[in-house]
């Protein structure tokens, strides 16, 4: 099918997204990890080249059948597996960049090391325990550090609600936390966000106030987050 027609206003613009899920290696056949698809990943790198940027795309297990039109229609993909590997990957796209835009889920925390065997269950004695050390923020080091002056760093957070508040209070209290321009809040659960083919997202800007709130689609939501981060990009 044809590109929808869009505005050209990334063009001359590098931009980096990430997608899909960090694994942390347990042992040589088993990992800690979670359930993002990459779908809203794979399609703000779409939107980000229909509008006329450089892409690149970090993708942590993303599947190919997100992937393949991506690279044909010209986007840059640099499979990667741990968070560690996508730090690194991101860091470096990063350097140049106009714009990077974390949608991975990153594993919060890793085994201290993953073992060399794989670990087997012995008769009679209690299960093993899996020590876990904490994972570098990468979007907090972005946000803080700016690799390219005039970088504008993008975040997500799926939030569900709980005792301590709703989906928004956690994201409000998120952005401040995180230094980002943006952050995407999408609430979890109830057959929302991961792995489903719609969205719905509330922008919030780095004092926690909404900028936008976008449905529909994921190109949908993408589109209304580059309309967002294109806003906050200085002239070049
Ligand atoms: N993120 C990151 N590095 C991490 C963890 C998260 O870059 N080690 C990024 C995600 O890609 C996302 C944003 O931070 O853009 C928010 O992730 P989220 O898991 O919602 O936030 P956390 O700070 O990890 O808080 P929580 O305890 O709610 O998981
Ligand atoms: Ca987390």
């Amino acid at each position: 099918p044809a590109e929808p027609v869009t505005d050209q206003d990334l063009t001359g613009r590098s931009v980096v997204v990430s997608a899909g899920g960090t694994r942390e290696p347990i042992d040589p056949v088993r990992f800690v990890g979670n359930r993002s698809s990459g779908r809203q990943g794979a399609a703000l790198a779409a939107a980000a080249r229909a509008r006329g940027a450089r892409v690149t795309l970090v993708a942590a297990h993303v599947a190919a059948d997100l992937t393949d039109p991506l690279v044909a229609a010209g986007v840059e993909v640099v499979p990667v597996s741990t968070t560690a590997e996508l730090r690194t990957a991101v860091r470096r796209a990063a350097v140049g960049a106009d714009a990077v835009v974390m949608a991975a889920a990153v594993a919060d925390f890793r085994p201290v090391a993953a073992t060399e065997a794989k670990i087997k269950k012995v008769a009679g004695q209690a299960p093993p325990s899996i020590e876990l050390v904490e994972n570098p923020d990468v979007l907090a080091e972005l946000a803080a550090e700016r690799l390219r002056a005039g970088q504008v760093v993008v975040g997500f957070a799926a939030e569900t609600g709980d005792e301590t508040g709703g989906v928004l209070e956690h994201g409000r209290a998120k952005a401040r936390r995180k230094g980002a321009d943006l952050l995407a809040v999408n609430a979890v659960g109830e057959a929302l966000g991961f792995g489903t083919e719609v969205n719905e997202v509330t922008l919030l800007d780095e004092h926690g106030e909404t900028v936008a709130k976008a449905a529909g689609s994921k190109r949908q939501v993408a589109d209304a987050i580059w309309d967002a981060a294109v806003a906050r990009m200085t002239a070049s």
